[in-house]
């Protein structure tokens, strides 16, 4: 089905928590990508808890690129995250690795879009907007780019000036309708009409605000009754939304590019 990169403007509104969260809530088989360019793999130090040992993918990926057999490599670096269906590529180990990985972008999109007919979807974490070394091609190149806010002032007003500007951005790509907001924890105190309105971007989706099951995801915390979960819920609810938007996006391309009937 698709690409899905998510990202934030400022403050830490639950980007990886997210992509985690969706990750594990997604109806068929999913790559789970860090590129945030912070380095130090908050998936590994949070959901996993620091215990198992990653291998140095993107690293490996940019040799196995260099090479012509990215396609092939993608496999053999990811870690499967157990009792699930998804497969995660750790990302940089520093900051400073960040910077030597601007040249495999393009090429992992195309590579990581490759593999939707086998099944095969992907999300992305790539962390905050205007970060050095930030992997912006894959944010550009996304089915769906999701930039993720909390809905209250702080947050609204750090989002604003970086969503009119990928709105831009997006809008010369011919893409427009590939940018998104994901709202967690909406009605505090703005509602997702409101913030749509503000940033002038359409709310896509929304999380419920719910700390205890976003602690699972985030610091590999043990909730009980996790699937029943608020968050669990809307997340589910989330991904259903998501993979229909990006259907409905791709419909509407295919129908612009038929030639209509004479
Ligand atoms: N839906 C939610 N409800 C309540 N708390 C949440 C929710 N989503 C995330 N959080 C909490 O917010 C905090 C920040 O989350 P997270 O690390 O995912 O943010 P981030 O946007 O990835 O931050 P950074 O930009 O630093 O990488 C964590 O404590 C997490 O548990
Ligand atoms: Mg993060």
């Amino acid at each position: 089905m698709a690409v899905i990169t998510l990202t934030s403007a400022s403050g830490s509104p639950g980007v990886t928590t997210t992509a985690v969260g969706l990750a594990l809530s997604w109806a068929r088989r999913t790559i789970l990508l860090d590129a945030d360019p912070t380095g130090g793999s908050s998936i590994l130090a949070g959901y996993l808890r620091g215990q198992m040992v990653p291998p140095d993918a993107l690293v490996e990926l940019v040799v196995a690129q260099q090479q012509g057999r990215l396609r092939s490599t993608i496999p053999t670096v990811t870690m499967p995250l157990p009792e699930s269906q998804v497969s995660l590529i750790p990302g940089p180990r520093a900051h400073h690795q960040a910077h030597g990985l601007t040249g495999l972008w393009d090429h992992l999109l195309a590579a990581l879009k490759d593999l939707a007919p086998t099944g095969q979807d992907t999300i992305i974490d790539l962390g905050r907007l205007g970060l050095s070394g930030s992997a912006m091609p894959l944010l550009y190149g996304s089915d769906l780019a999701l930039v993720v806010c909390r809905s209250d002032l702080v947050s609204l007003s750090g989002a604003r000036s970086w969503v009119s500007t990928l709105r831009s951005e997006f809008e010369q790509l011919g893409a427009a309708n590939a940018l998104g907001v994901l709202l967690v924890g909406p009605g505090n105190p703005y509602a997702a009409d409101e913030v749509s309105k503000v940033l002038g971007v359409p709310v896509t989706a929304a999380l419920d605000w719910d700390p205890r099951a976003a602690a699972a995801f985030s610091a590999g915390a043990s909730a009980r009754k996790l699937s029943t979960s608020p968050l669990v819920r809307s997340l589910r609810g989330a991904a259903g939304v998501i993979t229909r938007t990006v259907e409905a996006n791709r419909a509407h391309l295919v129908g612009d590019a038929t030639p209509e009937a004479s």
